[in-house]
Order: structure tokens, then sequence, then C-alpha cells
């Protein structure tokens, strides 16, 4: 008898069971692939949507059935071998090789990266007492709906999507929430200065408070959270708090293999990392991206992990393909929905159209003459038009784009 550890081969290997896996293996199906494909990820479920955790499953609208990405059946009956609940802790690119965190072996033909990232901690005194949650996983969310009952009073770190769901979700539960944003705005990552001001006040109307420039101190509570300690040196009573400050993407055991990166591991516009046979996508594939002016970037969302994963799936079938994919999010709060198209980071003017008061409105974004993002609340007819300007990097007069009366698709392609 031996006590070595077991060793599982399989074409293609998909580490990660999010929106960025999940489409890959479905891509690689559908494109004719007859191999062998396994898809190993942490959490103990099958893929599922993530953007409802903060939305519509933490507000108990929507039952987990509602959010799997396929019903379960769907992936044995495409021959995607889940293996759930498994951590990978190390991967061996010469042997092509990878390491469970429970020690057992898992060979590759081919690597498909698709881990995503954890969500940042604090690490401040007390930030491990109970109550203090992350949104990130179902596991996360379902801990925090069952402390829901015996909350008054929740504190929730961060002013960015996370941060502004769950707060408004939770003051629709009846909760005191106040946000505490380092910043000088909410949102300031993703948006504009007007965009955060109309959601900073739709907050407060809904009874939120809202403390920026603000930063935490420590977590105080015995074994429990009893209250936040801002740096002024107040403190706000808790019962409850939600930390929303970004994600970390997860990629130490690529890195520890040598692959290329720091923030995310490098990609190129396929998605091929450094190592050979081994590909990165999704949230922690940090790629050159034409919408961000060339630059090396990380894109969090789910349009990016589906395009990525579609054309890496095609690029191992042998196919040429490039990724010009605009990127797009969205974000639902109270009774407003909030779709972004383009990256509007780097603009130098931002056009108002429409009236921010009448909460239907966009705001488009410029770099020199030309077009880069819209930010569209309640106005799906600018997302959808939208999306050829930023594409193309429309030029056009200012007056028009502020004219909600006019619609984007009679400003763009000209005549
Ligand atoms: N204290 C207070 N605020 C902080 C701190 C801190 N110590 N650190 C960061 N922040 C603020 C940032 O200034 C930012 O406004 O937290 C916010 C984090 O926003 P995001 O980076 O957008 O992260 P988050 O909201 O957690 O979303 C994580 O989930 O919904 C997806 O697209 C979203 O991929 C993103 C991920």
């Amino acid at each position: 008898m031996s006590d070595s550890p077991t060793t599982t081969p399989y074409d293609i290997v998909i580490i990660g069971t999010g929106h960025a896996g999940a489409q890959a293996a479905i891509a690689l199906r559908q494109e004719g692939f007859d191999g062998t494909i396994a898809m190993i990820g942490e959490e103990a479920y099958p893929p599922y949507e993530r953007p409802p955790l903060s939305k519509e499953y933490l507000a108990g609208e929507k039952a987990f059935e509602r959010i799997l990405i396929r019903p379960e059946r769907f992936w044995e009956e495409r021959a995607v071998t889940l293996r759930l609940a498994e951590r990978i802790v190390a991967v061996d690119a010469e042997a092509r090789c990878l390491t469970t965190q429970a020690g057992a072996l898992v060979e590759y033909g081919t690597l498909i990266w698709a881990a995503g990232g954890h969500a940042r901690r604090l690490s401040c005194d007390g930030h491990d007492l109970s109550g203090v949650h992350s949104v990130r996983n179902r596991a996360d969310v379902d801990r925090l709906i069952a402390e829901l009952p015996d909350v008054r009073e929740v504190v929730v770190v961060g002013g960015g999507y996370i941060g502004l769901e769950a707060a408004a979700v939770l003051t629709k539960f009846g909760k005191a929430v106040t946000i505490v944003e380092a910043q000088d705005r909410v949102l300031a990552r993703v948006a504009g200065e007007a965009l955060s001001r109309f959601y900073e006040a739709e907050h407060r109307a809904h009874g939120v408070t809202i403390r920026l420039n603000e930063s935490v101190a420590c977590l105080e509570g015995e074994r429990a959270i009893s209250g936040v300690r801002l740096a002024d040196g107040s403190v706000l009573p808790a019962q409850m708090a939600i930390v929303g400050i970004g994600i970390i993407p997860s990629v130490e055991p690529l890195i520890a293999a040598g692959a290329e990166g720091d923030n995310g591991v490098t990609v190129d516009a396929q998605g091929r990392t450094s190592l050979p046979h081994v590909f990165a996508i999704g949230d922690c594939a940090a790629h050159a991206n034409a919408f961000a002016d060339g630059a090396v970037i990380r894109l969090e969302s789910v349009q990016n992990a589906h395009d990525q994963a579609t054309v890496a799936a095609r690029t191992i079938m042998g196919k040429e393909v490039a990724n010009h994919a605009v990127p797009w999010f969205w974000s639902n709060q109270y009774d407003l929905k909030l779709q972004t198209v383009g990256l509007s980071a780097g603009h130098d003017r931002a056009i108002l159209r429409g009236d921010p008061a009448g909460r239907s409105f966009s705001v488009v974004y410029l770099r020199g003459d030309r077009v880069i993002a819209l930010d569209c609340v309640n106005a799906m007819r600018d997302f959808v038009q939208g999306k050829a300007l930023v594409a193309d990097g429309a030029v056009v007069p200012d007056e028009a784009l502020a004219d909600p009366e006019r619609p984007l698709k009679t400003l763009w392609p000209l005549g």
C-alpha cells in the first residue's frame, strides 16, 4: 500500500466557480470541446450569481435556487466535473499539476484560473468580532441574515457598490444604518462627483447617515461587536458591521508558481498568463484595456468575467479571437437602477443629461473630445444607445449630449 496522494488528470481544469469559471466551461462545451473538464471551487455551492448577494438575495426576495447560473443538473449533463469545497494551494506549471489544501493532486492539460477575489478585511482591533461581515459569497450573507433579527444599528464600512446596496436593503428592513467612507464621496472609485452626490442624497433621504472622510480606528465589543470607534474618537453604536472595502484578487498560488502579476495576474488579450498552458480570466486578470486608454487594469464585473471566459475558451479551441468588449456594470439601490457603460476614470469633463430631481438622468463622461463612459440612472435607453458612443469614442457636441430629448442613437454615428 502506498501513502502517495491520488492524482486525477483532466484535459482542462478551471479554478473558481464564479461567473468567469462557469462561463468558461459553458463556452468550451458550446465550442465543441469534448475532453474532460473539472471545475474546482472552494465554496460548497454550484456556480451562482454574485451580484444578487447584496441585493435580492440579502433582501430575501430571491431564493438561492433562483440565483444559480445554471440548474445543478446542467453540469452533469455537460460532463463538467464539479469539485466543490476544494481549495487549490499550489500550482506546478512545469509538471502541470495542482495541489489542493487536503493534499490531493490534480493534473491539467490547460489551466483556467478564474479564482476571483476575496473581500478585503479591516485590519484594526476588533475586525474579527462576531457581527462583522463581508458580502462576497453566499455563506457571508447567510450568516449576516441569521443575525439580523437582533440588530438595530448597523455600521457599513465603505461606500462602494457593496456598502451602498447593503445599506439600501437594511434600511428597508428598518435598521438604523450609518455608512463610513474614507474618501470625500461615495462611489469615488467608479463614478464622477455628480453621481456620488446624487446617491448620497438618496441614501440620506431614506434615513441613512453618511460619514465621509472618516476612518475606522477600531471595532469595540467583547465577543460581539458593540460599536465602531472612528479616528476622531467618536463611537457609533452598532450590533453589526458590514465591511465593503473592495476585494483582493486570489492569485497567490499562480504568482508563487512564477506567473507575472502583482495586483492580479497579468494576461494578454486572449487571457494567457506568462505561464505555459495557463489562462486567467475575470476579477483576478490584469489586462491592457482599450477603454482605459490601454492601461493594465482588473475589471470586477460580470460582463468582463463572461467575455474573458468566452475569449479564452475560443482561443483554447484554436480560434483567433479578440476581446473588444465594452465594459458595463449595474447597481440597484432602492428604486434606482444605475447602469454604467465604459470606464469613467480619467475623464476630464462630465455632462449632465436630464434632471436628477426627476430621478431619471445620465452623466456622460468625456476625455478630450471623446465620450468614454455613461452613468445612467433609471435611463435604460441612454445605457443601451450610449454603448455605441463609448465603443467608438464618439465626438458629439456638448449641447446635444446634454439634451435628453435627443436620443443618443440620433447623435451617433454621424449622418
Ligand atoms: N474605511 C472606509 N472606507 C473604505 C476603507 C476604510 N478602511 N477602505 C476602502 N474604503 C472605501 C473606498 O473608498 C471605496 O469607496 O470602500 C469603498 C470600496 O468600494 P469598491 O472598491 O467598489 O468595493 P466594494 O463596494 O466592496 O465592492 C467589491 O463587489 O459589487 C462588487 O463591483 C463590486 O467588484 C466590486 C466588489
